[in-house]
């Protein structure tokens, strides 16, 4: 909630009535219908005044000035998978961007994609398959997640390594900023210098800057060759080596290396999980590498010379390779079956950012202070290592705030001194915002709120997201 803005107690009615009007019968609910809307995937999100599904960026734009003239918050709402907390709607309108989703021209030329949005990830990227190429961004809820709420988070996923985050593949934008102004920078050339890059705004601000309602996309081509393979590691040292090894030994192909701690292995193995290991237990690392390429039989043979050359320089002890779409699915969907780590109760989850060098250290420090404080915790460790990136996962058996600060505090501790970032890529939301100094400056913060309070004097978008 922005300090500059008195905000007038809202008439719901009013309120009500002006939306209504604005985008007509059955795109605004209220009271219970609003409350049925606002369960997300992982979380509820607050208990909304109002849901509203704009259908156009004019009615997007319409709703804005609403909310400003009313002193209304307004919170976006893409796909509700977010796990930041950035999307929740207590006593604010939530925006849906759901009805806006039209892909509006795919260009196979210059590989592009303009769409609105709240296209489905997973709908973006068959589209782009469907002309020969490929919109590079993958994750976990690919089927709700929307293009606006991954580029509001600047989403990260599964092919950075390669491919870099959503802010990478944004060429272009179309925002509504807080007082209805629609900011059109739908540019669609691969090189712009002309000033200040506008679309960063935007990306990954978590709708706190203006609200995203269309894109141009960059694509790539679609790859020929997918190679799968899971790989084990006798020590952490040979990591960072075999990933050096097989980004040269690939040339280039390399698109994503994850890797597992024994207890995340074991977790997504094991019943109730319904995936069976692929490689022995017992290693102290796991790692999933897969590289896309343009040649089927020249790539795979490649793929396996390099893990061979891995395994006789001892970078790797073992080491399976999919020789089937379906054994890939079953490689991926190991790696995707995350849920397993709520089985006893919700776990307190983390993505963290640092230095691969830092890892085996960080990871030992948290594990011992963890064990320390509760015997029987339950720490599930994995990540996007490539892009030094780890998830950690803790259930410790009790619940509440002050179980979650417990935890917080000791696995945020050790990394401002590493120079490590809280959020590497699920973002800042509500449930991080406390932790933001120990990854930003004062002049950071400082900057981020003089951009706030001139792109939102009033305090409409997303108020209390990010920065108090
Ligand atoms: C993942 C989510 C948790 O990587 O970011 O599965
Ligand atoms: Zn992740």
């Amino acid at each position: 909630m922005s300090e500059t803005l008195a905000r007038e107690p809202l008439a719901p009615s009013s309120l009500e009535g002006a939306l209504t009007k604005a985008l007509g019968p059955n795109a605004v609910f209220t009271g219970d219908a609003a409350l049925e809307r606002a369960q997300g995937a992982w979380m509820r999100l607050g208990s909304p005044v109002a849901v509203v599904y704009p259908k156009t960026t004019e009615e997007v734009s319409a709703v804005l000035k609403i909310a400003h003239r009313l002193g209304a918050a307004v919170v976006p709402w893409g796909g509700k998978t977010g796990l930041a907390g950035g999307a929740t709607a207590d006593g604010a309108v939530a925006l849906s961007l759901e009805r806006m989703n039209a892909i509006e021209e795919i260009d196979t030329g210059s590989a592009t994609m303009t769409v609105q949005a709240g296209v489905i990830l997973q709908v973006a990227c068959e589209a782009a398959e469907a002309e020969g190429l490929l919109l590079p961004l993958d994750l976990g809820a690919r089927g709700s997640a929307t293009i606006g709420g991954n580029i509001s988070t600047n989403a990260g996923g599964n092919r950075v390594v390669r491919y870099g985050m959503m802010r990478d593949m944004v060429l272009g934008l179309e925002a509504v900023l807080a007082d209805g102004t629609v900011v059109t920078s739908m540019n669609r050339l691969m090189k712009n210098n002309t000033g200040y890059d506008l679309k960063q705004l935007f990306i990954g601000s978590e709708g706190t800057l203006g609200v995203v309602t269309r894109a141009v996309l960059r694509l790539r081509s679609a790859p020929i060759s997918q190679n799968t393979a899971y790989v084990a590691t006798e020590d952490f040292d040979a990591i960072p080596r075999l990933l050096r090894a097989l980004e040269s030994g690939l040339g280039g192909g390399l698109s994503a290396f994850e890797v597992m701690w024994p207890a995340f292995y074991d977790l997504v193995t094991t019943e109730p999980a319904k995936g069976t290991p692929p490689l022995a237990r017992g290693y102290p690392y796991y790692v999933l590498v897969e590289s896309l390429g343009g040649d089927e039989a020249a790539d795979a043979e490649r793929f396996e010379r390099v893990l061979g050359q891995a395994l006789e320089d001892g970078l790797i002890a073992d080491a399976v390779i999919a020789k089937s779409q379906a054994e890939r699915a079953r490689m991926w969907a190991l790696r995707d079956d995350v849920g397993q780590v709520n089985r006893n109760g919700p776990a307190v989850t983390f993505d963290v950012s640092l230095r691969i060098a830092d890892m085996p250290a960080y990871v030992a420090e948290i594990d011992g202070k963890l064990r320390a404080r509760w015997p029987g915790v339950d720490n599930y460790v994995f990540g996007h290592l490539g892009d030094g990136n780890l998830h950690v996962l803790v259930w410790t058996g009790e619940k509440g705030p002050e179980n979650k600060a417990a935890v917080e505090e000791i696995v945020y501790g050790p990394l401002a001194a590493l120079g490590g970032s809280v959020s590497a890529e699920h973002g800042i939301g509500l449930h991080k915002k406390a932790y933001l100094r120990m990854s930003r400056n004062d002049g950071e913060i400082a900057l981020m709120k003089a951009l706030k309070t001139a792109l939102d004097p009033r305090g409409v978008l997303n108020p209390g997201k990010i920065l108090d």
